[in-house]
């Protein structure tokens, strides 16, 4: 009731989120960024199998561009940079993500005020700069984009008044997705407030929704869904999904597909392959994305999509508490699987993570964590 009195400055003007932020929250954006950068260019990781991992990247719907001994570049069906770089390595892990830079004057700026350097990297140009959480994150301009392939159609619907389809009928393939682009990728942190402003103020992204440690709202936020700000031009609700975590690490990626058919029919193909499937399918909130996550063979979660939200730079951040119910609008509850909660090396993580110096994780931040997982 209190909150309700105290509504925001800038009310929340959509459905994505109940509420927006109270004055003295955290704004969601930088007011004087270095660059503002354009999108996911790709995600880079390694694999100790390059044949295994692409045996389960091919089943998931990447179609393989690039085949070294050491590596292995995979794209999506739409133009542009290819979505995944993965080298051969010595365990299996999510190295970083590379963002895409308008024009080689932001290579330029960023270079110049992190103290560091442009230098050619596949075809273009990089920026190598690390953030606060310890991740190395690349920044690149030119790198020369692939044409698009052919793709089926998104099924026609007989919904509403106006049916599309008439004397026809519904067979989608059950295959092989056919992905169109790399759309985010979600990591844990144990300096998560240091991490959104870097982010922020360095890559000019801003918030889309901000979740809070349910009864910590004082706290400040402890999730945040952060988009590219490409003005007056709507872009995916989140490119980056960051929580604050007693771990640092890779949580999953996610890559669209056309329709829920896609979605639906891909996960049968993976079923039928023998993979585990984590969570779906289900509605999320924020994003409001048709989900479905699976583990690739050594656990890294990977994440179908569809029929996400698309925001401008116009849309104020949303802020809502933390709870596995607030996940999903529909679908089956969040699995053990998918929140990490069988992952044994939590609690030596969380206990380590109390005692080490200068991240943000304290009893209040776990017990909130709890509270959420359990909600
Ligand atoms: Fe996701």
């Amino acid at each position: 009731m209190e909150q309700r009195t105290q509504r925001a400055v800038d009310p929340h003007q959509s459905l994505h989120s109940e509420t927006g932020g109270l004055p003295g929250e955290h704004p969601g954006r930088s007011h004087d960024p270095l660059i503002k950068t354009v999108g996911l260019a790709w995600l880079e990781f390694e694999k100790p199998d390059l044949a295994q991992a692409e045996r389960f990247l091919a089943d998931f719907g990447f179609t393989v561009t690039d085949r070294t001994p050491k590596a292995l570049v995979l794209r999506g069906h739409w133009a542009g940079a290819a979505s995944l770089v993965v080298r051969r390595g010595a365990k299996s892990r999510f190295v970083g993500p590379a963002f895409a830079a308008d024009a080689r004057a932001d290579l330029d700026r960023l270079a110049s005020a992190t103290d560091t350097r442009v230098v050619p990297h596949r075809g273009g140009l990089a920026v190598d700069l690390t953030d606060p959480s310890g991740f190395p994150v690349r920044v690149v301009h030119g790198v020369p984009e692939l044409p698009g392939l052919p793709e089926r159609d998104p099924l026609q619907l007989n919904f509403g008044r106006d049916p599309a389809r008439a004397n026809g009928t519904q067979r989608p393939d059950r295959r092989a997705a056919q992905i169109q682009r790399l759309g985010h990728v979600a990591i844990g942190t144990t300096r998560f407030a240091a991490a959104l402003d870097w982010y922020l103020d360095t890559l000019g992204m801003i918030v889309s929704d901000f979740l809070y440690f349910d009864g910590q709202r004082g706290r400040g936020p402890a999730m945040a869904f952060i988009r590219c700000d490409l003005g007056g031009v709507p872009s995916d609700h989140h490119t980056l999904a960051m929580a604050l975590q007693p771990q640092t690490g890779y949580l999953h990626s996610a890559y669209q597909v056309t329709d829920l058919d896609e979605v639906a029919a891909a996960g049968e193909y993976l079923g039928e392959r023998g993979y585990t499937h984590a969570w779906g399918i289900g509605r999320h909130i924020e994003g409001s994305q048709i989900f479905d996550y699976w583990r690739d063979p050594e656990r890294l979660m990977f994440e179908h999509y569809t029929d996400g939200d698309l925001f401008d730079c116009s849309m104020q951040p949303g802020w809502a508490p933390m709870s596995v119910s607030g996940l999903a609008q529909w679908g089956p509850k969040a699995t053990a699987e998918f929140i990490g909660a069988r992952d044994p090396g939590v609690l030596l993580a969380a206990i380590k993570a109390l005692t080490d110096k200068g991240n943000e994780i304290d009893f209040a931040a776990l017990r909130g964590l709890i509270k959420g997982m359990s909600s």
